[in-house]
């Protein structure tokens, strides 16, 4: 297919540049400079962070992304068909967009055509999922975003007589605290008419062994996804962290039901941040609290539901009941 074929089923719109590299650098400064130390999750995704969360989900402990695709395999019909007329899919967070393609298909075969509007943080994994899926399927026009869900929400595009199914998916929802995350979905309640869906993807409680490997494996994959959050400080803030003095750490918290990530330093060190012009200390066994992902059970989802401005159609788990996959019309 000639290039201009594709790129004319292809717009991306990119956040600013400058207005992100500074929320970059003032973020680091406000989670480095708190007591005690975070930063946040939605900077994990440079080019490597993108890929190593994709290697992440390859990973035999990490079963979300399985469990969600094996959802998608087996109810994808059955998924679509839950919502009328001719369907928007609108995803946050898409990354390789892999799962979604089960949806994309079933869309395609039940409409023809599809306008699929990815929005996610990393340009060049929305670009490069973005070309793939144009070759696979001719029937796709994509409008994509490289913004953060709050910016790409804002910008979303229905034509006249569509409805919008919106797909928030992996354990994305889990990074938030249960008051953001009603924060967000209400957002996106906002951006939906009545009738329209979403799909949001959530994992459920278990074991906490399972749990507690699926975010600490042992090829040391999450390991180094999560240290890179140094790396990428380092280079683009001109800091000296030094990596081998910081070790992973993955803990199950059962008073909040979440997995926490944390960066611990390995001994009493000093950080300088150029770009900051600032110093930071840290003790030996000093954490940075990196993030969050919290497990629900179907109480707290139907609750959730409610609080947000939809009622819960219809729920599917996998085989194992590892994961949910939750149809949420905005009411
Ligand atoms: N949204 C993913 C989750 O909570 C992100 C993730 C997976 C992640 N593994 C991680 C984030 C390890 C930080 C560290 O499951």
């Amino acid at each position: 297919m000639p290039a201009e074929k594709s790129s004319a089923r292809l717009v991306i719109h990119r956040g600013q540049t400058s207005a992100n590299e500074n929320s970059f650098a003032e973020d680091v400064r406000a989670g480095l400079t708190a007591t005690p130390k975070k930063l946040l999750p939605k900077y994990f995704y440079d080019a490597l962070g993108s890929h190593l969360f994709e290697a992440i989900c390859q990973l035999p402990e990490y079963y979300p992304t399985r469990a969600e695709a094996e959802i998608f395999e087996h109810h994808a019909a059955e998924i679509i068909s839950s919502l009328n007329g001719r369907l928007t899919l609108v995803e946050l967070g898409s990354g390789s967009s892999v799962k979604t393609r089960f949806l994309i298909e079933a869309l395609i075969a039940r409409q023809g055509r599809l306008h699929y509007q990815p929005v996610d943080i990393s340009a060049t994994m929305l670009e490069q999922s973005a070309q793939e899926l144009l070759k696979i399927y001719p029937e796709l026009h994509i409008t994509g975003q490289a913004r953060d869900y709050t910016q790409g929400l804002g910008a979303i595009e229905r034509s006249s007589g569509e409805s919008i199914l919106a797909l928030f998916l992996g354990s994305n929802i889990g990074n938030y605290d249960p008051p953001e995350a009603i924060a967000l979905l209400r957002q996106i309640r906002r951006t939906l008419h009545e009738g329209d869906g979403l799909l949001l993807g959530a994992d459920l409680k278990k074991p906490v062994a399972i749990l507690e490997a699926a975010y600490d494996d042992a090829l040391g994959v999450t390991a180094a996804f999560n240290l890179n959050l140094l790396l990428r400080i380092n280079r683009e803030l001109g800091a000296d962290f030094d990596l081998k003095r910081f070790q992973h750490r993955a803990i199950y918290n059962h008073t909040q039901g979440r997995v926490e990530m944390h960066l611990v330093s390995r001994r009493a060190q000093k950080i300088h941040l150029n770009a900051l012009g600032l110093m930071i200390e840290m003790q030996a066994g000093e954490t940075i609290h990196t993030e969050n992902s919290y497990k629900y059970d179907q109480q707290q989802l139907s609750q959730m539901a409610a609080a947000a401005g939809f009622s819960a159609k219809r729920v599917w788990l996998d085989k194992e009941e590892r994961f949910s996959s939750n149809l949420w019309l905005a009411s």
